[in-house]
Order: structure tokens, then C-alpha cells, then sequence
């Protein structure tokens, strides 16, 4: 297809460059730089955009690098690795900018603090998915860039090094004992979640089949002996359509069966010990969710005695910390996995504790009037989807005295946001985080409070009871 001279004005959400021309499509450019003239290759066009890869810049951005992955285009996972370390904590605190003022809020975004370890190596989640190449050869690796092609990228350096060497030996064995992917209805295995403790370093891996097949018991017996810090490799069985990895059951379970070796990792942050198990979510960036949880704690000022729930909590990330200074706290989490995994910590680290189990909307009114009158600090860290509709009437409800919203998405954010604003709550800049360095993603906080500032009421923390 033909080139073009561009000079995109301004960034996606998804870390592609945007060129708006009036009269023509809109050109999002992959590999792009607002602000940089440059030769782009027109990819593709659809009806309400036209898509290119960025060529060549006669003055390139003074913050363009080459990018250090050969698999940069084609994989698409890291799509401001053109950018060096300033240049994408810049486009990253634009990004979260343009959020805001799409939802018509001019809250301030404070300066990105950086990922700890750096921009590599920092993964210690990575998906990865099975494929055939033209000539009929299995593939495992990432899902390319705007496609279902598996690409291999087995010296990927964002992923924590450990994983690599996971990934590369899940390829070697697959392909070795000839297991076909999952296509269609046909074949076998469909994609893996495999997942690193950067405190013990050990691994675990959890494999997701269309189908129960012999072979992958033998698969995981080979991964685990090639690989020690492999500890436990599980199956997950998922027939279902469309592309999400993990299916729940009736009753929202997310069933696994053990291949190899045992059902948790251990991670170590804020000075808990928290139990991850298959299907469970847990940030991929443990260093810098550390930092995270504790500008939550000092954001929202928890003292002893505070009223504290953490929705969409988890394996307890911010819940069992919180309790530490609180003396007490609540979760809400959807995942029965992973509310099986808070209990076991709160015991295992004696927090006191308690996690109801439940997607956030259902459970409210059960959880609701032992929180009445409690003023309570309550966070939320949703999905990437935002709070689900009715959740934020259901959090005001609870005449909260702070908020702390935790997300991965400015967009999601800002909307949830502006409808606070609107019930008149005033929000503290917007703290971003570099959780996912080299991906337009950025995990931001911001602490919400209600008309008139804090309430100060008798402090007392919720009633304690167990109520499922
Ligand atoms: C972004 S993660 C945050 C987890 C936790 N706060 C942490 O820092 O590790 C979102 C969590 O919300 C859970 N979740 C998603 N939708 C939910 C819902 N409607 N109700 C309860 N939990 C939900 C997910 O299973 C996941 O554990």
C-alpha cells in the first residue's frame, strides 16, 4: 500500500499516534510520535480509520529509540518501545491527561513514578498462546499485533527472566509431544498463564485445553522437571467461544485440576505473605504494586480503628496491609479462588481480616449495613472495564469518608470519576504508576472525598461477622 507524510497530533489510548486531517479518515499510526513528521505505510482502512506503521522521520523525535525487541512490530506488546525512559513516562502522563479532559475534568496528573527494576524484566504474569505457522509447525508464544497469529518471543525482555526460560521450555515440549493447539472445536491446548513470585522465584503455570488430553499430564511432568522453579503446573478446561482464558462455572468458579506439584505461589509485599493460585489476579509488576499499596494507605491516612473495604480485592492486596494499620478490614472479590487464598493469608500472616465472595453489586447490600454509620475508607481497583454500573451508587451509599480509586485504565477511570464529581466529591491529583513500562497502560490512583471534606464520625470498624 502507499505512504504518506503525517504529523500526528496526539496519542491513543493503546499507544498508537493519531493523525486527524479534516476530510479524511483518521490515520492511527503504529510506532508513531505526536508532534514527529514522519513516512508511514498505510496498513489497512476501514470505515472509520485508516491504520499505518511509521516508516522514517527525516527529524526524528528526540525521544525515539531504536526499539531493542526484533519482535517489536510484529508482537505489538510493547508499543511505546520507541520511546526512551522520559519519552514514554511523558506519553503515558499525556495519555491519562487526554482521559480526564474527555470526561471534561482538568484534575492535575502528577509526574509518573517509575517501575523499580526498570523498563525490562519486570513481568512476573505472562499469557501465551499455541498456534500453527503456514508450513504446519506448532508456535507458542504472544498474540501478534492486531491479530490471533502467535508470535514466539522467547528472549522477550520485558517478561521476568525466569519466564522466558518457562516459555521456552512449554515450546520445546509441546512441540516435541506434538499437541495441537485448540482451533475451532479441534486439537488441544489454547493458551497458558504462567506466573512468577518475585520474592521465592517460583513458578506456576497454568494450562488452559479445549480438551483433557493424555499428552498433558506428560507435558507437565516435562515442563517441571526441565524447569525446578516450576512448583505446580494445573489444567484449566475451556470449550467456550470467543477469546477470554479463563471460564467460570455456574457458580462463578474458575475449575482447575492438578497436573504437577502444588496449587499456590507466595509473593512477599508491604510485609504479607499473600497465597496466588491458578486463575487468581495478581499485579504483574510486584515491585511497583508495593509502592502502589502504600501511597493507598498513606493516601487515605488509615489510622487504627478506620472502617476499611477493599472492593475488587483479590488475593487480599491491599486488604491484609490495610488491616495491619487498621485493625480490621473487608474485601469483596468475585474470584472463589482467590477469596479462598485472602482467608488463607489473613490467617497465615494472623491479619484480622474477612473476604466475601462475590461479584461487588451483589454483595453491597449484604455488606452495606454493617458498615452504617462507619465512615468508612473504602478502595476500589476494578477490571479494566471501571466500576460496573450501580457500583458507584452503591459505594456513596455507604457514606464513605475518603475513596481511593486504583485503575489500569485512564478512560474507565475518568468516567467513574467524573460522575463523582458530579455528586460534588473532589479529587487529589492524579498519581500515575509505571506498572506496565514499554505498553501505553498506566496504573493511576486518585483519592476522592466527599462534599464538605472527610466525615468524622465515631470511628468504629465494621461489624465482624462472616457473611458467606
Ligand atoms: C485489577 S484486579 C485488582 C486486585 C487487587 N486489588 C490487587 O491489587 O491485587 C481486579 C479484581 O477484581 C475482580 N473482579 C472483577 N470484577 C469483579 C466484580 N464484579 N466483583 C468482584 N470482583 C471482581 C477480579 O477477579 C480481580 O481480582
Amino acid at each position: 500500500m502507499a505512504s504518506v507524510v503525517v504529523t500526528p497530533k496526539r496519542w491513543m489510548p493503546k499507544g498508537d499516534a493519531l493523525v486527524e486531517v479534516r476530510g479524511k479518515l483518521p490515520l492511527v499510526v503504529f510506532g508513531g510520535i505526536p508532534g514527529e513528521t514522519a513516512k508511514v505505510r498505510i496498513t489497512g482502512q476501514g470505515s472509520h480509520q485508516a491504520r499505518g506503521d511509521w516508516q522514517s522521520a527525516e527529524r526524528p523525535h528526540p525521544r525515539r529509540v531504536a526499539p531493542p525487541c526484533d519482535r517489536y512490530s510484529l508482537c505489538g506488546g510493547c508499543p511505546v518501545m520507541h520511546l526512551d525512559a522520559q519519552g514514554q513516562a511523558d506519553a503515558r502522563h499525556e495519555i491519562v491527561r487526554q482521559a480526564l479532559e474527555q470526561h471534561g475534568l482538568d484534575t492535575e496528573v502528577l509526574p509518573l513514578v517509575s517501575s523499580p527494576g526498570g523498563l525490562a524484566d519486570f513481568r512476573h504474569v505472562i499469557k501465551v498462546g499455541f498456534g500453527v505457522s503456514d508450513i504446519g509447525r506448532i508456535k507458542v508464544g504472544a498474540w501478534g499485533r492486531g491479530s490471533r497469529d502467535v508470535v514466539p518471543i522467547p528472549e522477550c525482555l520485558v517478561a521476568a527472566p525466569i519466564l522466558r526460560r518457562t516459555m521456552v521450555s512449554l515450546a520445546h515440549h509441546t512441540i516435541d509431544l506434538g499437541i495441537p493447539p485448540y482451533e475451532g472445536g479441534r486439537g488441544v491446548l489454547r493458551s497458558a498463564v504462567l506466573r512468577a513470585s518475585h520474592t521465592t522465584g517460583e513458578v506456576l503455570v497454568t494450562l488452559v485445553a479445549g480438551r483433557r488430553d493424555r499428552a498433558l499430564s506428560e507435558l507437565a511432568e516435562q515442563i517441571a522437571r526441565g524447569v525446578p522453579e516450576i512448583v505446580g503446573v494445573w489444567l484449566h478446561l475451556n470449550d467456550g467461544q470467543g477469546n477470554a482464558i479463563f471460564q467460570r462455572d455456574d457458580q462463578g468458579v474458575v475449575g482447575v485440576v492438578p497436573l504437577v506439584g502444588k496449587e499456590t505461589i507466595e509473593e512477599r509485599l508491604c510485609d504479607v505473605t499473600y497465597r496466588v493460585g491458578p486463575g487468581d489476579f495478581f499485579q504483574t509488576n510486584p515491585a511497583m504494586a508495593e509502592v502502589l499499596y502504600q501511597r493507598v494507605m498513606d493516601g487515605l491516612e488509615l489510622r487504627e480503628g478506620d472502617s476499611f473495604v477493599d472492593l475488587y480485592s483479590g488475593v487480599g492486596g491491599m486488604a491484609l496491609p490495610a488491616a495491619r494499620r487498621t485493625g480490621f478490614a473487608l474485601g469483596v472479590e468475585e474470584v472463589e479462588g482467590a477469596v479462598r487464598r485472602s482467608k488463607e493469608a489473613a490467617r497465615l500472616n494472623r491479619v484480622p481480616a474477612e473476604f466475601v465472595w462475590g461479584p461487588v453489586l451483589e454483595v453491597m447490600p449484604e455488606i452495606a449495613p454493617r458498615l452504617a454509620g462507619t465512615a468508612p475508607k473504602v478502595v476500589v481497583d476494578p477490571a479494566r472495564r471501571g466500576l460496573e454500573p450501580g457500583v458507584l451508587e452503591a459505594v456513596l451509599k455507604l457514606e464513605p469518608s475518603a475513596l481511593a480509586y486504583v485503575s489500569c485504565n485512564p478512560t474507565a477511570m475518568a468516567r467513574d470519576l467524573a460522575a463523582l464529581v458530579k455528586e460534588g466529591w473532589t479529587l487529589s491529583p492524579v498519581e500515575p504508576f509505571d506498572m506496565f513500562p514499554n505498553t501505553a497502560h498506566v496504573e493511576c490512583l486518585v483519592i476522592a472525598r466527599p462534599p464538605g471534606g472527610s466525615v468524622e464520625v465515631a470511628r468504629r470498624a465494621p461489624k465482624r461477622q462472616l457473611v458467606r
